[in-house]
């Protein structure tokens, strides 16, 4: 399509999409969420679309990772992003009932299967439970429990109980490193443990939160990327960052992976102490005076140069996710502000500059994330997980995914 036709394209649905959240916030005020659901549920139909025009450009046996000049960049099924792209196919098809995006996302889950034996990583519950977890919970199906019981006994090989963790990068043996994005990896052993009522899982889930709670955070609620543990005895040796501006900054993608994980183990245990850190962690983000307007943090809440620094559209994504997760557990004006939040995150994310539109970018739906700056890779980027985060933020809003405590 003419580059002109493109442009024309965008600035009208980025009208359109303006007129109707505008029209949506003088309809809040009156008490409704009518057009914002509206908005919504047409990104959601705009997003399968989407996801189809990707579908057609993934090379076979590779997954959708990100989009940079013009190209698709993939992922292969060991890499920690191989859930997503599935992950949200399911999310789609929960919304759609589209089969074909069924039938991609179960086709990809082959690829996937022999990861369930990955010793090598801790981003198992990113992989195999965004994947086939999610098309456990969308087909109401208990068909992935054997794949995902093993995936969860995998993961499990990595605790050293006297860390008290679930070692995260591999090192060599005077270091054993635990990155606060491991909170995430979690949700896997907690299904784990509801399906076979094995204890370890449970225990080895609570002991890693535990752990994490106690040295991962900073007086002021943000948090630690990287902890460096001695594996012999557990004493902390350096806290320190991979991915952020600085060791003692606020990286974004963490406090979004720390809020959302501590959200979660609050739903699978029921335990006060981790709703509380959660409710800190959105505290710390909502109220920090370097969160823009639009609430989509920078990528670092301390990044050298801000105002002018990158945005990081994957942050703004998980933390509406989790924030809609935790406005289901707390006071009623603790409710309301979090949702509002995460609604007005939601709505930011659904127009220009953030949400593309069709094949702009491959088909993903979202762009200008970081992934790691410090890297110099996947900056101001589409990135699958923002997708991911996105699209099940939009199904927790409107009622679609079913969010209930497990204890
Ligand atoms: N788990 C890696 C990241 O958030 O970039």
């Amino acid at each position: 399509m003419p580059v002109f036709i493109k442009r024309f394209q965008k600035a009208c649905l980025g009208f359109i999409i303006a007129c109707l959240f505008a029209s949506c916030s003088v309809q809040k005020k009156a008490g409704g969420d009518h057009r914002a659901d509206t908005v919504l549920q047409q990104v959601m139909i705009e997003s399968s679309s989407q996801y189809k025009l990707l579908m057609k450009i993934r090379p076979e046996n590779k997954l959708p990772r990100t989009f940079e000049k013009n190209k698709l960049l993939t992922t292969g099924s060991d890499g920690w992003v191989s859930g997503f792209y599935p992950g949200t196919l399911f999310y789609l098809y929960q919304f759609s009932h589209d089969s074909i995006l069924l039938k991609e996302g179960l086709s990809v889950l082959n690829l996937l299967k022999k990861e369930q034996f990955n010793k090598g990583t801790h981003d198992l519950g990113f992989m195999m439970y965004c994947s086939f977890g999610n098309a456990a919970k969308v087909l109401q199906s208990s068909a992935y429990d054997t794949i995902l019981i093993n995936s969860a006994k995998s993961l499990s090989s990595r605790f050293n109980p006297a860390v008290g963790c679930i070692r995260s990068w591999n090192s060599d043996s005077s270091h054993f490193l635990v990155i606060i994005d491991n909170m995430m990896n979690l949700e896997l052993l907690m299904y784990a443990f509801r399906q076979t009522n094995d204890s370890s899982f449970y225990k080895i889930a609570v002991t890693h939160a535990n752990t994490s709670l106690k040295n991962h955070f900073r007086g002021d609620h943000s948090s630690y990327h990287v902890i460096d543990y001695n594996p012999n005895n557990g004493v902390v040796q350096k806290k320190h960052t991979h991915q952020g501006a600085a060791d003692e900054s606020a990286w974004a993608r963490g406090q979004a992976w720390g809020l959302y994980g501590y959200t979660m183990m609050y739903r699978e245990t029921g335990d006060n102490k981790y709703l509380q850190q959660a409710i800190y962690i959105a505290n710390f983000i909502l109220n920090h005076p370097n969160l823009p307007k639009d609430k989509i943090p920078y990528w670092d809440f301390n990044a050298p140069g801000i105002p002018a620094a990158y945005r990081d559209v994957s942050a703004a994504a998980i933390i509406s996710s989790a924030l809609l997760e935790l406005s289901e557990y707390v006071s009623l004006r603790d409710k309301k502000k979090y949702r509002n939040d995460a609604i007005t995150i939601l709505q930011n994310l659904s127009r220009p500059p953030y949400k593309t539109i069709g094949d702009e970018a491959g088909g993903f739906l979202l762009q200008h994330s970081v992934g790691h700056l410090p890297n110099k890779s996947e900056i101001d980027v589409p990135l699958s997980y923002a997708d991911y985060y996105y699209v099940e933020a939009i199904l927790r809003y409107l009622g679609k995914l079913e969010i209930k405590m497990n204890p």
